[in-house]
């Protein structure tokens, strides 16, 4: 390809926040084509990205943004520069894989070659196992064209879940969209709780459960097809995530047993509040520190929902406010668990014992031997 006219004349570049763009093809700003660059052209991009990545670190706000741009730019340009070398292959399955995963791998993205299949299986309408039963068999133009479509955007940092719109969560598969927060392992130790306790206790086969900040409805949804007595109502402020708990409800076949509310925690319930309305409320609110957001993984700050994700000055605003409020919804004895980060489970316990409603406390560990949930019983059970 035949490189663009350049200049040598260097100047600040006005809304990328860089100068140097007199020196690179202009392609590279916006162009669709693949600029071709010269040795000097390769070392100024070197030094703009190194000084972009520094300039994302600072602490103002508009810098931040206008450097985060920059790189996205420079990312797209990458994924380009990559995919048209490699457009004299025959493109079999298998070759897609390989390629994709050591794509993923020099550029860093997680679980590199889980990612390339897990991708490629969408675009091709099969399951990931149908891909090795298939490997010499070359995709049509418009699949593999889909598929390049979710490798640039996977290696912009958008999450595999939101890209093939699904996700698993306690061996059943949800819907997610990038208006509810990708329900994660570790969340599966609350839900597992739950299902112990509550099939411990006589007199609780058919439990009225209360899910705080729902999301994708994941915990709701575990607990009534684990405990098919129960009755659950979910509440989440954000009605976006509600249609997907709605809809994942529906097709998990669980509709008819969850009450779907939208509102400020335990806002849209019965006010004044109707003493014993649960035997168990469960919850897992965004708990992040506002001024840690921005130091999370591009791929959850960039993409996951903030309302999800920020809890307050300190990440323990819900906690105060569950804290406060739960013993009122709950019956004698009933339970209060909540899921935490693995450095807030004791703040979140003393936050629990200052209501004198709340005892019996207990801190539980995850899989991997974290500290996960805070439980609580309302006194008198
Ligand atoms: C950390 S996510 C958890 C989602 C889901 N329960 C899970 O475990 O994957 C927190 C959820 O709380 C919701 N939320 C945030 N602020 C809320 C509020 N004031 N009242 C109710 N829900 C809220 C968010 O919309 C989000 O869905």
């Amino acid at each position: 390809m035949r490189p663009a006219p350049r200049t040598r004349t260097f100047y600040w570049h006005p809304s990328r926040f860089c100068w140097v763009q007199g020196l690179l093809p202009a392609s590279l700003w916006g162009g669709t084509q693949t600029p071709t660059l010269e040795p000097m052209q390769a070392r100024c991009l070197r030094y703009h990205r190194s000084r972009l990545t520094t300039l994302n670190n600072c602490p103002t706000p508009q810098l931040r943004r206008r450097a985060r741009e920059g790189l996205a730019i420079l990312t797209r340009h990458d994924t380009r520069c990559a995919m048209s070398q490699a457009t004299e292959k025959l493109w079999t399955i298998g070759a897609l894989l390989q390629w994709t995963s050591d794509f993923f791998t020099r550029n860093n993205i997680d679980e590199p070659r889980l990612s390339a299949e897990m991708l490629l299986s969408h675009a091709l309408g099969c399951n990931r196992m149908a891909l090795y039963t298939r490997y010499e068999h070359v995709p049509t133009t418009e699949q593999t064209t889909a598929f390049r479509e979710l490798v640039k955007r996977r290696r912009e940092n958008t999450p595999v879940a939101y890209l093939i719109g699904r996700t698993s969560f306690f061996s059943f598969d949800l819907a997610v969209s990038p208006a509810v927060l990708i329900p994660r392992p570790d969340t599966e130790t609350l839900v597992e709780q739950v299902i112990r306790i509550v099939r411990q206790i006589p007199g609780w086969e058919t439990p009225n459960i209360l899910d705080v900040g729902t999301g994708s409805g994941c915990i709701a949804i575990a607990l009534a097809k684990s405990l098919p007595g129960a009755q659950l109502v979910a509440c989440d402020v954000s009605p976006d995530a509600l249609t997907i708990a709605l809809a994942n409800a529906q097709s998990l076949g669980v509709a008819d047993r969850i009450r779907f509310l939208q509102g400020d925690l335990f806002a849209p319930l019965a006010q004044p509040p109707t003493p014993g309305a649960f035997h168990v409320i469960a919850a897992n609110p965004p708990y992040i520190a506002t001024g840690q957001l921005r130091e999370l993984m591009p791929q959850v700050r960039d993409h996951e929902p903030t309302l999800a994700l920020d809890g307050g000055p300190d990440g323990l605003d819900f906690y105060r406010r569950i804290g406060g409020e739960a013993s009122d919804f709950l019956i004698a004895g009933g339970l209060l668990i909540v899921e935490t980060a693995f450095n807030q489970t004791e703040q979140v316990r003393q936050l629990f014992q200052a209501n004198t409603q709340l005892g019996d406390l207990r801190i539980v560990t995850d899989a991997a031997g974290h500290p996960r949930c805070v439980l609580a019983r309302k006194i008198g059970g």
